[in-house]
């Protein structure tokens, strides 16, 4: 009779993966995965989650909504549907992609961990090792894949970033992380420090005001804050518009002016902008400038207060650098996201010790060996798509090529043994 002891059970299991292993299925996992079928690859999805996107499914707030118009924000050969809004809900977006899976016959191995990938010189394969993090009896078990090439689709904002703050383990209220966040119902009448003031900061500060509790929101640098709308267009859209017959350094002054005229002059309420224009800043340094859908107005009517920098915590007050002190309640972080692949890449070459690649777009697709990343561009959804239709098309390429020269050598075989 079949039997197995509880050592069997742990025993790593290694597994031979025909095509390439993408680790991630969050949109751009997706959206390779879909480029491969297309091509006619076969593949495998690692997804350490139970679900597909697990960012928009359990790390977002309840009214997330996509800042970009939605032709910009769909994966390729899927188009959103018709009767979505201009900006579809989050619900919406994670629907899309349930669809997008379903079309394209996706089905990752959910809740398997990549721990550690590494490429053997040797057998000249990557080595793939996952850990089950399911919760029943093969929590734990170790599985390691060999296979070809390695598509790396964790994301930019795979880690919350939780920062040292001095006395904050000593505060006695709430402290969360904005990806905690769903939504200000259980903050009503609470007065919370919001710790950061990009995208995330804006709309949880906004989210709070509508909720009826009293948030100050920290602004320790400065930001660029845009409307979402310029001329009853995207301002995305107006950019990339402008960009196609202006320099970006023009592009950047004109947006400002706009904003100014839109927003007024922000920097009285606190929200000093940085020297370098909107869209130099995020070419250089990734920074995203705030896309505004109401949080200014909320400043300017004093029910979101601006605050400075932190000095530090203690048990329910937060002291300010510039020596103000405030008696709060709850404090939440939202402090942006970092890469996790520093943790479980075993590479040193093609990312930088962030974990984004060292090549910046559109170079930072393909590395040596068969490694390939997708979503690292800093450009969001559409950056994911460009990148994923160029690693489905250049693993396809291959994958034909290697079957083309494998019906060779059968046919010359056969011919051989004909004779
Ligand atoms: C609050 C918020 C709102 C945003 N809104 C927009 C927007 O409106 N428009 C836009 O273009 N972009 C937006 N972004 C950026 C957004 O991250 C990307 O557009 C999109 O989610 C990137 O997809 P991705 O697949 O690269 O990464 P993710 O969506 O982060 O997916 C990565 C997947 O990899 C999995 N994973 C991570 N590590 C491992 C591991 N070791 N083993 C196995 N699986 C692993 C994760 O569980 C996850 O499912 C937003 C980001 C945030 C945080
Ligand atoms: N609706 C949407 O589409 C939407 C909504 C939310 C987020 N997003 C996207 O998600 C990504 C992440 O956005 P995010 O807002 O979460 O992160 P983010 O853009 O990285 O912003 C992090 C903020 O936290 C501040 N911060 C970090 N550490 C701090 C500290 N110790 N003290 C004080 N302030 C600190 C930063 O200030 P400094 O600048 O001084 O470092 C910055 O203001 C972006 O791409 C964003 O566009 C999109």
């Amino acid at each position: 009779m079949f039997s197995f002891s509880n050592n069997d059970l742990f025993a790593p299991r290694c597994v031979w993966v025909n095509g390439p292993v993408i680790v991630g299925a969050g949109p751009s996992g997706l959206a390779v995965a879909a480029g491969l079928k297309e091509h006619g690859v076969p593949f495998v999805v690692l997804e350490k989650a139970d679900c597909i996107a697990s960012l928009w499914k359990i790390r977002t707030y309840d009214r997330l909504k996509l800042h970009l118009p939605k032709h910009f924000c769909q994966l390729p050969e899927f188009p959103f549907p018709e009767n979505y809004p201009e900006y579809p809900t989050k619900k919406q977006f994670i629907d899309y992609l349930e669809s997008y899976a379903k079309k394209f016959d996706i089905n990752p191995q959910f809740n398997e961990c990549v721990e550690s990938a590494k490429y053997d010189e040797a057998c000249r394969l990557w080595r793939v090792k996952t850990v089950s993090t399911n919760g029943g009896a093969y929590t734990g078990s170790e599985v390691e894949y060999l296979c070809q090439w390695l598509v790396v689709a964790t994301g930019e904002n795979a880690e919350p970033v939780v920062p040292e703050i001095e006395g904050l383990r000593e505060f006695k209220g709430e402290v969360l992380h904005a990806c905690d966040y769903k939504s200000g119902e259980s903050f009503r009448g609470k007065k919370v420090v919001v710790v950061g003031c990009g995208n995330s900061g804006m709309e949880v500060c906004l989210d709070l005001c509508n909720y009826d509790a009293k948030p100050s929101m920290v602004v320790r640098s400065s930001v660029h804050v845009l409307p979402r709308e310029l001329l009853g267009k995207s301002t995305f859209e107006l950019a990339m518009l402008m960009l196609k017959w202006l320099p970006l350094w023009l592009v950047d002054k004109v947006l400002l002016v706009l904003a100014w005229m839109i927003l007024g002059n922000i920097e009285k309420y606190g929200l000093k902008r940085p020297s370098v224009g909107p869209l130099e800043l995020k070419n250089t340094q990734g920074n995203t400038p705030v896309l505004d859908i109401g949080a200014i107005e909320k400043i300017r009517s004093r029910e979101i207060q601006v605050v400075p920098g932190i000095k530090k915590f203690s048990s329910s007050v937060v002291e300010l650098v510039n020596g103000e002190k405030l008696e709060i309640d709850s404090v939440i972080l939202a402090t942006g996201y970092r890469s996790n692949v520093l943790y479980w890449l075993q590479e040193s070459e093609f990312f930088t010790k962030n974990g984004i690649p060292k090549a910046p777009f559109p170079n930072g697709w393909k590395g040596k060996s068969g490694l390939y990343a997708v979503g690292f561009t800093r450009r969001g959804l559409s950056g994911a798509s460009a990148d994923a239709m160029k690693i489905a098309k250049d693993i396809g390429k291959i994958w034909k090529d290697d079957l083309r020269k494998k019906q060779k050598v059968t046919t010359h075989r056969r011919c051989i043994s004909t004779f």
